[in-house]
């Protein structure tokens, strides 16, 4: 199925907040899947170390730069090559803070489960107990996008028991379930290069359902 029958976002021209959590170099990752929705979004940039486009440079086939500073704000750049407004802002912090001053966002993409979210101090490694931590920092009706580049690559059964989760419409707490859409495997669509790029991203795409507003609305 198509990335945008699965990812449905309100039919207007406001800007798609995403955001990507201890990204590292690999913010390519959800700036090209912000690219297919073809949407305007603001995508911020999470890690505690930066990989900024001015020190970085991320080049086209043609070997233009693709990214551009944004009114000379330096952590803030936007994308020359698409036909739509883009953000990409690059927040240098540690993703536990970050997370506590969110505004809550369309997309949280995440490719790793470590270092700016809490462990488990048990063997509670399944997906709901780290979706606990941030599933109120997604818009009610929003997704959350597990990248899979990591799965099978951790140490034992633990790492990989943090992508277990139940099918359909399962519960993060009292107030907010999720609901597992489905398997993607996103093409790497966007023309520009980056090391360790992948062609293909294998993606699990969540909704985000928050039970008090949907009674509000009731
Ligand atoms: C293994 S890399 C993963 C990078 C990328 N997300 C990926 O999956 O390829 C871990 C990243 O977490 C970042 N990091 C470490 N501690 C962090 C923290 N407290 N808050 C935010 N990012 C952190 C590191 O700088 C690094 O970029």
């Amino acid at each position: 199925m198509k990335i945008r029958k699965m990812i449905k976002l309100p039919e207007n021209n406001e800007s798609v907040k995403i955001y990507h959590p201890a990204a590292g170099s690999n913010w390519i990752a959800s700036y090209n899947l912000a690219a297919c929705l073809n949407k305007p979004f603001e995508l911020r940039i999470n890690d505690i170390w930066n990989h900024l486009p001015s020190d970085f440079p991320v080049v086209d086939s043609n070997n233009n730069l693709v990214f551009a500073q944004e009114n000379k704000e330096k952590d803030v750049f936007f994308s020359t090559q698409l036909p739509f407004n883009n953000l990409e802002i690059f927040e240098t912090m540690d993703g536990k803070e970050s997370l506590k001053i969110l505004d809550p966002v369309d997309i949280m993409y995440i490719d790793w489960l470590d270092n700016w979210i809490e462990r488990p101090v048990d063997s509670d490694h399944t997906f709901e107990y780290y979706a606990k931590q941030f599933t109120q920092k997604v818009k009610n009706g929003g997704y959350v996008i597990l990248d899979l580049k990591h799965h099978n690559k951790g140490d034992g059964e633990d790492w990989n028991h943090q992508y277990n989760h139940l099918e359909g419409v399962f519960e993060i707490n009292e107030k907010t379930h999720l609901e597992y859409i489905g398997k993607h495997r996103l093409k790497h669509n966007v023309d520009c290069k980056s090391s360790g790029m992948r062609k293909r991203y294998k993606l699990k795409i969540f909704r985000v359902i928050h039970l008090e507003e949907l009674n509000e609305i009731v």
